[in-house]
């Protein structure tokens, strides 16, 4: 695993009163091992036996390996094939393991990493999206984007291809935290601030105003959590994903974790 590409930690906000916790990690798929298909449950490993294409194969397994390290940071006794996670009507991942109830997960993948983001209870929505900052990404990004959008982007005198990638990242995210994907009217989607606040960036939505985002920068990456408005971002602590392939050499063959 190539440490400087991956990590695993936690963003942690506030009620006021309570911390709130969500696991997140984020991967590059080169770093999986052959093993990875071991953390698959039953039904996970039917679901992929019948993906055709090969890179949406490597995308199923990355997403569900990541979130497992992720289920795993709070419950490292459980066995990885023990956690099931399905997709709901919508295509929301859900989580269905006797042990892990009213648990939350949110999965993303780009062409090389995937990430996931998991929350012990399911009380705060929440999501989770990344992105690759691409200059062939720009033109499509472009279209995307509201006359205000536009605006805020100039007007904030922000790194313009970064910010682009994060407001993308930030709706994909608030469309997963709702469940919804990008199911609903474009305009719900729409980004009303966008605020640098020290290394994360902080974004409201026009017509959401339930939600914000946190986002930051890593390497080449746009990451983005979308929580309910009601949250105050504390703190976001990670760690260089280089224990994943640790854990991966030591793992004995039935993929205890
Ligand atoms: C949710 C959505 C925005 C994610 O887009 P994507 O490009 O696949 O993005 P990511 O790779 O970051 O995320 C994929 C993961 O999102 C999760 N996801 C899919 N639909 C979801 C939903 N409704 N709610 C929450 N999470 C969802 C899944 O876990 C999926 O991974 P998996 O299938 O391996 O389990 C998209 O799937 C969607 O809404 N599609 C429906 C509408 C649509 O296609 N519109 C076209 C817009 S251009």
């Amino acid at each position: 695993m190539n440490s400087d590409h991956g990590f695993l930690g936690s963003v942690f906000f506030s009620t006021g009163i309570n911390k709130v916790k969500f696991a997140i990690g984020v991967m590059e798929f080169a770093d999986l091992s052959g093993r990875a298909i071991d953390y698959l449950s039953e039904g996970e490993q039917e679901i992929y036996k019948g993906l055709r294409v090969g890179q949406r194969r490597r995308q199923f397994l990355a997403g569900r390996y990541i979130a497992k390290e992720c289920v795993c940071q709070d419950h490292p006794s459980l066995q990885r094939s023990s956690i099931n996670i399905v997709n709901g009507a919508w295509g929301g991942p859900l989580i269905h393991s006797e042990h892990l109830q009213n648990t939350l997960i949110s999965i993303s993948h780009t062409d090389n990493f995937a990430a996931a983001l998991f929350s012990a209870s399911n009380m705060f929505p929440a999501g989770m999206d990344i992105e690759e900052i691409r200059d062939d990404q720009i033109p499509s990004l472009q279209n995307f984007m509201s006359p205000r959008e536009r605006e805020i982007l100039l007007a904030e005198n922000l790194p313009y291809k970064e910010a682009l990638h994060l407001m993308w990242s930030a709706k994909e995210a608030a469309g997963k935290a709702l469940m919804v994907g990008f199911n609903l009217p474009e305009d719900c989607y729409h980004i009303s601030s966008f605020a640098s606040n020290g290394n994360s960036f902080h974004i409201g939505f026009e017509n959401l105003p339930i939600l914000q985002c946190i986002g930051w920068l890593k390497n080449n990456l746009s990451v983005c959590v979308a929580v309910p408005s009601i949250l105050s971002f504390e703190k976001l602590e990670i760690e260089p994903a280089s224990i994943l392939a640790i854990k991966t050499e030591n793992l004995p063959f039935n993929g205890h974790c």
